[in-house]
Protein backbone atom coordinates (compact mmCIF):
# COMPACT_ATOMS: atom_id res chain seq x y z
CA UNK A 1 0.00 0.00 0.00
CA UNK A 2 1.45 3.08 -1.41
CA UNK A 3 -1.05 5.23 0.76
CA UNK A 4 -0.41 9.08 -0.35
CA UNK A 5 2.14 8.54 -2.33
CA UNK A 6 2.52 7.68 -5.82
CA UNK A 7 5.68 5.15 -5.76
CA UNK A 8 7.04 2.65 -3.21
CA UNK A 9 10.60 4.78 -4.02
CA UNK A 10 8.87 7.58 -2.78
CA UNK A 11 6.94 6.16 -0.12
CA UNK A 12 10.20 4.36 1.29
CA UNK A 13 12.12 7.60 1.11
CA UNK A 14 10.10 9.28 3.29
CA UNK A 15 9.14 6.82 5.52
CA UNK A 16 13.09 6.36 6.78
CA UNK A 17 12.65 8.51 10.45
CA UNK A 18 10.26 5.55 11.18
CA UNK A 19 12.16 2.84 9.86
CA UNK A 20 15.45 3.84 11.34
CA UNK A 21 13.74 4.10 14.70
CA UNK A 22 12.47 0.77 14.21
CA UNK A 23 15.88 -0.15 13.25
CA UNK A 24 17.61 0.72 16.67
CA UNK A 25 14.21 0.31 19.13
CA UNK A 26 15.58 -1.48 21.80
CA UNK A 27 18.65 -1.59 20.53
CA UNK A 28 20.40 1.95 22.57
CA UNK A 29 20.79 2.06 26.22
CA UNK A 30 21.09 5.47 26.83
CA UNK A 31 21.91 5.05 31.21
CA UNK A 32 20.53 6.34 34.27
CA UNK A 33 22.34 8.75 36.16
CA UNK A 34 25.68 6.26 37.08
CA UNK A 35 24.88 4.09 33.89
CA UNK A 36 27.13 4.07 30.89
CA UNK A 37 25.42 4.58 27.81
CA UNK A 38 25.71 1.49 25.49
CA UNK A 39 24.29 -0.70 22.35
CA UNK A 40 22.58 -4.16 22.64
CA UNK A 41 22.42 -6.47 19.85
CA UNK A 42 20.91 -9.43 21.18
CA UNK A 43 21.59 -11.63 18.14
CA UNK A 44 25.48 -10.81 18.71
CA UNK A 45 26.47 -10.98 22.44
CA UNK A 46 27.32 -14.58 22.35
CA UNK A 47 30.25 -13.88 19.35
CA UNK A 48 31.30 -10.41 20.73
CA UNK A 49 34.46 -11.50 22.16
CA UNK A 50 35.23 -14.14 18.72
CA UNK A 51 34.84 -10.95 16.91
CA UNK A 52 37.06 -8.98 18.86
CA UNK A 53 40.17 -11.41 18.91
CA UNK A 54 39.82 -11.84 14.75
CA UNK A 55 42.12 -10.84 12.80
CA UNK A 56 40.41 -9.40 10.38
CA UNK A 57 36.58 -8.53 9.75
CA UNK A 58 35.82 -8.99 6.11
CA UNK A 59 32.70 -7.03 4.79
CA UNK A 60 30.63 -8.88 1.65
CA UNK A 61 27.81 -7.90 -0.24
CA UNK A 62 26.38 -6.26 -3.93
CA UNK A 63 25.24 -3.02 -4.75
CA UNK A 64 23.86 -0.77 -2.18
CA UNK A 65 24.20 -3.34 0.72
CA UNK A 66 28.24 -3.19 -0.19
CA UNK A 67 27.99 0.53 -0.30
CA UNK A 68 26.61 0.88 3.05
CA UNK A 69 29.03 -1.28 4.45
CA UNK A 70 31.64 1.28 2.96
CA UNK A 71 29.73 3.53 4.76
CA UNK A 72 30.17 1.71 8.03
CA UNK A 73 33.86 0.54 7.44
CA UNK A 74 35.87 3.76 8.77
CA UNK A 75 33.80 4.05 12.24
CA UNK A 76 34.21 -0.01 12.90
CA UNK A 77 38.05 0.39 11.77
CA UNK A 78 38.08 3.07 14.55
CA UNK A 79 35.79 1.64 17.53
CA UNK A 80 37.00 -2.24 16.93
CA UNK A 81 40.70 -1.73 16.07
CA UNK A 82 40.16 -4.78 13.99
CA UNK A 83 41.21 -4.55 10.33
CA UNK A 84 38.25 -4.55 8.09
CA UNK A 85 38.13 -5.35 4.45
CA UNK A 86 35.53 -5.16 1.75
CA UNK A 87 34.62 -7.44 -0.84
CA UNK A 88 31.86 -7.27 -3.47
CA UNK A 89 30.79 -11.03 -3.11
CA UNK A 90 30.89 -11.86 -7.28
CA UNK A 91 34.34 -10.69 -7.05
CA UNK A 92 35.44 -12.44 -3.89
CA UNK A 93 33.93 -15.88 -5.69
CA UNK A 94 35.61 -15.00 -8.82
CA UNK A 95 39.01 -14.97 -7.02
CA UNK A 96 38.41 -17.81 -4.67
CA UNK A 97 39.79 -14.59 -2.28
CA UNK A 98 41.74 -15.74 1.26
CA UNK A 99 39.04 -16.16 3.94
CA UNK A 100 40.69 -18.06 6.95
CA UNK A 101 39.38 -19.12 10.27
CA UNK A 102 40.37 -16.41 12.28
CA UNK A 103 38.47 -14.07 9.96
CA UNK A 104 34.86 -12.67 11.06
CA UNK A 105 33.10 -12.38 7.59
CA UNK A 106 29.95 -9.86 7.78
CA UNK A 107 27.23 -10.73 5.05
CA UNK A 108 25.12 -7.41 4.14
CA UNK A 109 21.92 -8.07 2.11
CA UNK A 110 18.23 -6.69 2.24
CA UNK A 111 17.08 -9.21 0.92
CA UNK A 112 18.70 -11.93 2.34
CA UNK A 113 18.30 -13.77 -0.58
CA UNK A 114 20.84 -12.69 -3.24
CA UNK A 115 22.44 -15.64 -5.35
CA UNK A 116 26.26 -13.90 -5.28
CA UNK A 117 26.17 -13.16 -1.14
CA UNK A 118 25.13 -16.79 -0.80
CA UNK A 119 27.16 -17.78 -2.79
CA UNK A 120 30.29 -16.42 -1.02
CA UNK A 121 28.71 -16.80 2.52
CA UNK A 122 29.12 -20.71 1.24
CA UNK A 123 32.87 -20.40 0.91
CA UNK A 124 33.71 -18.54 3.69
CA UNK A 125 31.92 -21.21 5.95
CA UNK A 126 33.58 -23.86 4.43
CA UNK A 127 36.56 -21.95 4.75
CA UNK A 128 35.90 -22.06 8.95
CA UNK A 129 35.12 -18.09 9.13
CA UNK A 130 33.04 -16.74 11.76
CA UNK A 131 29.44 -15.94 9.60
CA UNK A 132 27.75 -12.56 10.10
CA UNK A 133 24.53 -12.04 8.73
CA UNK A 134 22.82 -8.07 8.11
CA UNK A 135 19.29 -8.61 6.80
CA UNK A 136 16.36 -7.28 6.53
CA UNK A 137 14.05 -10.17 5.47
CA UNK A 138 13.84 -13.06 9.01
CA UNK A 139 14.24 -16.23 8.00
CA UNK A 140 15.80 -15.52 4.59
CA UNK A 141 18.76 -17.62 3.17
CA UNK A 142 21.83 -15.71 4.74
CA UNK A 143 19.79 -15.50 7.81
CA UNK A 144 19.74 -18.80 8.39
CA UNK A 145 22.58 -20.05 6.77
CA UNK A 146 24.87 -17.67 8.93
CA UNK A 147 26.33 -18.71 12.70
CA UNK A 148 24.76 -15.48 14.06
CA UNK A 149 23.35 -11.59 13.21
CA UNK A 150 21.58 -8.52 13.21
CA UNK A 151 18.23 -8.12 11.44
CA UNK A 152 17.92 -4.62 10.08
CA UNK A 153 14.25 -4.29 10.90
CA UNK A 154 13.73 -1.20 8.69
CA UNK A 155 10.13 -3.16 7.29
CA UNK A 156 9.04 -4.14 3.99
CA UNK A 157 11.48 -2.56 1.01
CA UNK A 158 9.19 -2.91 -2.11
CA UNK A 159 11.21 -0.71 -4.64
CA UNK A 160 13.81 -2.08 -6.30
CA UNK A 161 16.11 0.78 -5.76
CA UNK A 162 16.98 0.52 -2.11
CA UNK A 163 16.70 3.02 0.28
CA UNK A 164 15.43 2.97 3.64
CA UNK A 165 17.27 -0.73 4.12
CA UNK A 166 20.60 1.32 2.73
CA UNK A 167 20.48 4.16 5.84
CA UNK A 168 19.14 1.28 8.42
CA UNK A 169 21.98 -1.03 7.15
CA UNK A 170 24.59 2.12 8.19
CA UNK A 171 22.84 2.37 11.59
CA UNK A 172 22.91 -1.30 11.90
CA UNK A 173 26.63 -1.36 11.20
CA UNK A 174 27.42 1.45 13.52
CA UNK A 175 25.44 -0.10 16.20
CA UNK A 176 27.78 -3.51 15.33
CA UNK A 177 31.03 -0.95 16.13
CA UNK A 178 29.92 0.39 19.32
CA UNK A 179 29.09 -2.95 20.23
CA UNK A 180 32.32 -4.75 19.20
CA UNK A 181 34.30 -1.80 20.84
CA UNK A 182 32.15 -1.54 23.95
CA UNK A 183 34.93 -2.82 25.73
CA UNK A 184 37.66 0.06 25.45
CA UNK A 185 37.49 2.90 28.14
CA UNK A 186 39.29 5.00 26.18
CA UNK A 187 36.75 5.45 23.57
CA UNK A 188 33.99 6.04 26.00
CA UNK A 189 33.40 9.67 25.28
CA UNK A 190 33.63 8.91 21.40
CA UNK A 191 30.71 6.21 21.66
CA UNK A 192 28.48 8.21 23.73
CA UNK A 193 28.72 11.12 21.14
CA UNK A 194 27.69 8.47 18.46
CA UNK A 195 24.88 6.84 20.66
CA UNK A 196 23.48 10.24 20.94
CA UNK A 197 23.82 10.73 17.49
CA UNK A 198 22.04 7.96 16.59
CA UNK A 199 19.39 8.79 18.88
CA UNK A 200 19.06 12.76 17.42
CA UNK A 201 19.44 10.95 13.65
CA UNK A 202 15.36 10.11 12.90
CA UNK A 203 14.19 13.44 13.23
CA UNK A 204 17.54 15.10 11.57
CA UNK A 205 16.47 12.69 8.70
CA UNK A 206 13.09 14.67 9.08
CA UNK A 207 14.55 17.94 8.39
CA UNK A 208 16.80 16.76 5.24
CA UNK A 209 13.11 15.43 3.70
CA UNK A 210 11.90 18.97 3.69
CA UNK A 211 14.68 19.01 0.87
CA UNK A 212 12.20 17.31 -1.52
CA UNK A 213 11.21 20.53 -3.50
CA UNK A 214 14.62 21.42 -4.10
CA UNK A 215 15.71 18.34 -5.00
CA UNK A 216 12.99 18.57 -7.64
CA UNK A 217 14.16 21.62 -8.50
CA UNK A 218 17.31 20.34 -9.21
CA UNK A 219 16.23 17.23 -11.44
CA UNK A 220 14.35 19.53 -13.43
CA UNK A 221 17.99 21.29 -14.37
CA UNK A 222 19.42 18.37 -15.09
CA UNK A 223 16.97 16.55 -16.37
CA UNK A 224 18.52 16.23 -20.16
CA UNK A 225 21.98 15.60 -19.28
CA UNK A 226 24.02 12.84 -20.06
CA UNK A 227 25.94 12.44 -17.23
CA UNK A 228 26.49 13.25 -13.87
CA UNK A 229 29.95 12.51 -11.44
CA UNK A 230 29.06 12.30 -7.61
CA UNK A 231 32.95 12.98 -5.89
CA UNK A 232 33.02 12.17 -2.16
CA UNK A 233 35.63 10.78 0.24
CA UNK A 234 35.94 9.39 3.73
CA UNK A 235 32.66 8.66 5.41
CA UNK A 236 31.15 9.83 2.39
CA UNK A 237 33.08 7.68 -0.80
CA UNK A 238 30.28 5.53 0.03
CA UNK A 239 27.66 8.60 -0.62
CA UNK A 240 29.33 9.30 -3.44
CA UNK A 241 28.78 5.45 -5.04
CA UNK A 242 25.57 5.12 -3.81
CA UNK A 243 24.22 8.22 -4.80
CA UNK A 244 25.30 7.64 -8.78
CA UNK A 245 23.96 4.06 -8.25
CA UNK A 246 20.27 5.43 -7.21
CA UNK A 247 20.82 7.80 -10.07
CA UNK A 248 21.84 5.43 -12.64
CA UNK A 249 19.60 2.69 -11.64
CA UNK A 250 16.18 4.50 -11.95
CA UNK A 251 16.71 7.44 -14.17
CA UNK A 252 18.75 5.71 -16.26
CA UNK A 253 21.20 8.50 -16.42
CA UNK A 254 25.20 8.00 -16.48
CA UNK A 255 26.66 8.58 -13.23
CA UNK A 256 29.78 7.67 -11.61
CA UNK A 257 30.74 8.05 -7.82
CA UNK A 258 34.26 9.11 -7.56
CA UNK A 259 36.65 9.16 -4.62
CA UNK A 260 37.76 12.74 -4.37
CA UNK A 261 41.03 12.04 -3.51
CA UNK A 262 41.42 10.11 -6.79
CA UNK A 263 40.40 12.98 -9.05
CA UNK A 264 43.91 14.17 -10.38
CA UNK A 265 44.57 10.54 -11.61
CA UNK A 266 41.55 10.39 -14.17
CA UNK A 267 38.51 11.79 -13.96
CA UNK A 268 39.91 15.90 -13.87
CA UNK A 269 40.07 15.54 -17.56
CA UNK A 270 36.35 14.76 -17.91
CA UNK A 271 36.00 18.82 -16.04
CA UNK A 272 34.12 21.37 -18.36
CA UNK A 273 31.78 23.94 -18.23
CA UNK A 274 28.84 21.46 -18.93
CA UNK A 275 29.27 18.43 -16.91
CA UNK A 276 27.27 18.42 -13.42
CA UNK A 277 29.12 17.27 -10.55
CA UNK A 278 28.06 16.80 -7.41
CA UNK A 279 30.80 17.57 -4.19
CA UNK A 280 29.75 16.49 -1.17
CA UNK A 281 31.36 19.10 1.37
CA UNK A 282 30.22 17.71 4.73
CA UNK A 283 32.37 19.10 8.32
CA UNK A 284 34.42 16.03 8.77
CA UNK A 285 37.99 15.43 8.94
CA UNK A 286 38.29 15.61 4.71
CA UNK A 287 36.49 19.11 4.84
CA UNK A 288 39.48 20.89 4.01
CA UNK A 289 41.03 18.61 1.61
CA UNK A 290 37.23 18.79 -0.17
CA UNK A 291 37.90 22.75 0.14
CA UNK A 292 40.85 22.21 -1.86
CA UNK A 293 38.96 19.56 -4.49
CA UNK A 294 35.97 22.54 -5.27
CA UNK A 295 38.56 25.24 -5.68
CA UNK A 296 40.46 22.97 -8.54
CA UNK A 297 37.35 22.28 -10.17
CA UNK A 298 35.82 26.11 -10.23
CA UNK A 299 39.47 26.62 -11.15
CA UNK A 300 38.54 24.57 -14.23
CA UNK A 301 34.96 26.16 -14.58
CA UNK A 302 33.28 22.87 -13.18
CA UNK A 303 29.52 22.93 -13.33
CA UNK A 304 29.28 22.43 -9.35
CA UNK A 305 26.53 21.38 -6.77
CA UNK A 306 28.24 21.00 -3.74
CA UNK A 307 26.23 19.15 -0.60
CA UNK A 308 28.01 20.87 2.72
CA UNK A 309 26.67 21.42 6.15
CA UNK A 310 23.94 24.33 7.51
CA UNK A 311 25.61 27.64 7.35
CA UNK A 312 28.58 26.74 5.07
CA UNK A 313 27.40 27.91 1.79
CA UNK A 314 29.43 30.68 1.72
CA UNK A 315 32.36 28.64 2.43
CA UNK A 316 31.96 26.14 0.06
CA UNK A 317 30.64 27.79 -2.95
CA UNK A 318 33.78 30.17 -4.46
CA UNK A 319 32.37 33.34 -6.19
CA UNK A 320 28.60 32.11 -5.53
CA UNK A 321 28.72 30.21 -8.74
CA UNK A 322 27.73 26.80 -7.30
CA UNK A 323 24.73 25.35 -6.16
CA UNK A 324 24.44 24.62 -3.13
CA UNK A 325 22.43 21.52 -0.42
CA UNK A 326 22.27 22.51 2.53
CA UNK A 327 22.28 19.25 5.20
CA UNK A 328 21.91 19.25 8.95
CA UNK A 329 25.56 18.12 10.83
CA UNK A 330 25.43 15.04 12.63
CA UNK A 331 28.35 13.05 14.22
CA UNK A 332 30.52 12.36 11.34
CA UNK A 333 30.04 8.13 11.01
CA UNK A 334 26.76 9.33 10.74
CA UNK A 335 26.80 11.91 8.51
CA UNK A 336 26.42 9.34 5.34
CA UNK A 337 23.00 8.56 6.86
CA UNK A 338 21.90 12.16 6.47
CA UNK A 339 23.91 12.95 3.09
CA UNK A 340 22.54 9.61 1.07
CA UNK A 341 18.96 11.46 1.58
CA UNK A 342 18.69 14.43 -0.94
CA UNK A 343 20.70 11.90 -3.49
CA UNK A 344 17.81 9.45 -3.12
CA UNK A 345 15.07 12.74 -3.60
CA UNK A 346 17.16 13.90 -6.80
CA UNK A 347 17.17 9.96 -8.64
CA UNK A 348 13.52 9.69 -7.54
CA UNK A 349 12.43 13.15 -8.99
CA UNK A 350 15.13 12.74 -12.17
CA UNK A 351 13.35 9.47 -13.03
CA UNK A 352 9.79 10.80 -12.66
CA UNK A 353 10.67 13.87 -14.78
CA UNK A 354 12.60 11.37 -17.34
CA UNK A 355 9.52 9.25 -17.67
CA UNK A 356 11.05 6.00 -16.60
CA UNK A 357 9.21 3.29 -14.16
CA UNK A 358 10.92 4.09 -11.00
CA UNK A 359 9.89 1.24 -8.84
CA UNK A 360 10.69 -1.44 -11.87
CA UNK A 361 13.39 -0.56 -14.00
CA UNK A 362 14.03 -1.75 -16.96
CA UNK A 363 16.56 -5.13 -16.81
CA UNK A 364 16.44 -4.95 -13.08
CA UNK A 365 14.79 -7.10 -10.55
CA UNK A 366 14.27 -6.12 -6.25
CA UNK A 367 16.08 -9.75 -5.50
CA UNK A 368 19.06 -11.07 -7.86
CA UNK A 369 18.40 -15.20 -6.92
CA UNK A 370 20.57 -16.04 -9.99
CA UNK A 371 24.91 -14.97 -10.32
O1 LIG B 1 19.14 -7.79 -1.35
P1 LIG B 1 20.56 -7.32 -1.43
O2 LIG B 1 20.84 -6.19 -0.50
O3 LIG B 1 21.55 -8.42 -1.25
O4 LIG B 1 20.73 -6.77 -2.90
C1 LIG B 1 21.97 -6.35 -3.38
C2 LIG B 1 21.82 -5.54 -4.65
O5 LIG B 1 21.25 -6.33 -5.67
C3 LIG B 1 20.94 -4.31 -4.43
O6 LIG B 1 21.41 -3.53 -3.37
C4 LIG B 1 20.87 -3.44 -5.69
O7 LIG B 1 22.13 -2.88 -5.94
C5 LIG B 1 19.79 -2.39 -5.51
N1 LIG B 1 18.85 -2.47 -6.58
C6 LIG B 1 20.33 -1.01 -5.44
O8 LIG B 1 19.32 -0.08 -5.24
Amino acid sequence: NKGKYEHYMQKEIHEQPESLTTTMRGRLIRGGSCKAKSVLLGGLKDHLKTIRRSRRIVFIGCGTSYNAALAARPILEELSGVPVTMEIASDLSDRQGPIYREDTAVFVSQSGETADTLHALEYALENGALCVGITNTVGSAIARTTHCGIHINAGCEIGVASTKAYTSQIVVMAMMALAIGGDTMSKQARREAIIDGLFYLPNKVREVLKLDQDMKDLAKLLIAEQSLLVFGRGYNYATALEGALKVKEVSLMHSEGILAGEMKHGPLALVDESLPIVVIATRDACFSKQQSVIQQLHARKGRLIVMCSQGDAASVCLGGSCRVIEVPQVEDCLQPVVNIVPLQLLAYHLTVLRGYNVDQPRNLAKSVTTQ
